[in-house]
């Protein structure tokens, strides 16, 4: 169902409208891409050879904890360059105070296993958020795992 697939667990889906909100009373305006996904959903739409792609079973989405932000101006194409606007410097820079990170952040592809994605962000509480934007760390090097 289409419209599934913006949709959050009901905690990460307020911290998002606030994201949204906040982000708006500032003259930025993003635009929720995909959100939740099924099993079979996360299945259809794997690429093993992309690098931006998990296995169904290993997806943020799947979770229902991530959500693909995007701009007007790029729509539903999700791009490299929107890190590089003015949306995606403000999602970078204030996610964190609304409980999400950026995920899959440049120069950490080796930890994560992931090309740096600026539109995926997954929600952690703002606590978590804020102590790994101070870090810089990935969860993986949060949790020790690298
Ligand atoms: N693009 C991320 C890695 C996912 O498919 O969950
Ligand atoms: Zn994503």
């Amino acid at each position: 169902v289409s419209s599934n697939r913006v949709m959050l667990r009901s905690e990460a889906a307020e911290a998002l409208e606030n994201l949204f909100a906040g982000a708006d009373d500032e003259g930025i305006y993003l635009y929720a891409v995909s959100g939740y996904r099924s099993y079979n959903y996360q299945a259809s739409i794997y690429n093993p050879y992309s690098g931006y792609s998990a296995p169904p079973g290993a997806s943020e989405h799947q979770l229902g904890l991530a959500m693909d932000v995007s701009s007007a101006y790029y729509g539903s194409t999700l791009t490299t360059e929107f890190g590089y606007t003015a949306e995606g410097q403000w999602l970078a820079n204030n996610a964190h105070n609304y409980g999400f990170i950026v995920r899959y952040l440049p120069g950490k592809e080796d930890i994560t296993g992931y090309y740096y994605e600026p539109w995926h962000i997954r929600y952690v509480g703002v606590e978590l958020a804020t102590e790994l934007f101070n870090s810089g760390k990935t969860l993986e090097e949060y949790y020790g795992e690298y």
